[in-house]
């Protein structure tokens, strides 16, 4: 048990990756709170399904406050919610652009800026930022989505900075999956999946799963030495 009597906040739960690792920290004996736009409904006992929008702010603090109220501190939390609008640069509308900002990266912020005092009140705690290849990487069609996945890893280095000042412990690192068997990817045409396959060195997309287990290792003790790191989790799709 790997999580044992920890207490864990996952965005965007209800599906995906989210809900990969939801099950996962459930496994490992955490008691997780899944947070989704959509209440998630789990048959787990000890994974709970909160309605909440990363966008509210004022949601996000009356979840905090009732979180802690009724389960005495918030150990791990995982910025995983996050959407795509894509278009190329001259086809990207305003409203497409502010979609993505304000979810993957607003949200971010919103998330962490009401639960790290919590952790901080602890002195310890774990946070991680889901980003994305092309936060590392770029990608055609994806200026919104990239600006945002780049600019988690950025916030990431500059949480693990502020979060262990004054004798602190609370670590805060990033996971970059390549592509990955979700919905989100279904959007995505074979045309444009064939050559990510072919260029991955495993020559596949990965598996919810396989992201899970990366952000399980940076949530657990296991990893209470790494902070600030970003972890490519892409099957060798750039070396
Ligand atoms: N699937 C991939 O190939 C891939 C690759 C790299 C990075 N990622 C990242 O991994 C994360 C999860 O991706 P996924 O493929 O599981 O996506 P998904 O679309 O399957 O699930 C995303 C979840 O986030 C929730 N969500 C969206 N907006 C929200 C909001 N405002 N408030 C609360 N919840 C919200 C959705 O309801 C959904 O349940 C995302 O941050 C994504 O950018 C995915």
């Amino acid at each position: 048990m790997r999580l044992k009597d920890k207490v864990a906040v996952v965005t965007g739960g209800a599906q995906g990756i989210g809900r990969c690792i939801c099950e996962t920290f459930e496994r490992e004996g955490a008691t997780v709170i899944a947070v989704d736009m959509n209440k998630a409904e789990f048959e787990a006992a000890n994974i709970h399904g909160y309605a909440l929008n990363v966008t509210d702010r004022a949601a996000i603090e009356a979840f905090t406050n009732e979180i802690v109220a009724k389960f005495g501190k918030i150990d791990v939390l995982v910025n995983n919610a996050g959407i795509t609008r894509d278009a190329l640069i001259n086809k990207m509308t305003e409203d497409m652009w502010d979609a993505v900002i304000n979810v993957n990266l607003k949200g971010v912020f919103n998330m962490t800026q009401s639960i790290s005092p919590v952790m901080m009140e602890n002195g310890q705690g774990s946070i991680i930022n889901i980003a994305s290849v092309v936060g590392e990487y770029g990608n055609v069609g994806q200026s919104n989505y990239a600006a945002t996945k780049a600019g988690v890893i950025g916030m990431m280095k500059t949480w693990a900075k502020e979060f262990s000042r004054k004798g602190a412990a609370v670590r805060v690192n990033s996971v970059a999956p390549g592509y990955v068997n979700t919905d989100m990817m279904k959007t995505v045409p074979d045309k444009v999946l064939d050559p990510i396959r072919e260029k991955t060195m495993l020559g596949r997309l990965g598996e919810p799963q396989e992201i899970a287990n990366a952000v399980l290792f940076l949530a657990s003790d296991e990893s209470s030495f790494v902070t600030g790191h970003n972890l490519s989790v892409n099957g060798g799709l750039r070396l």
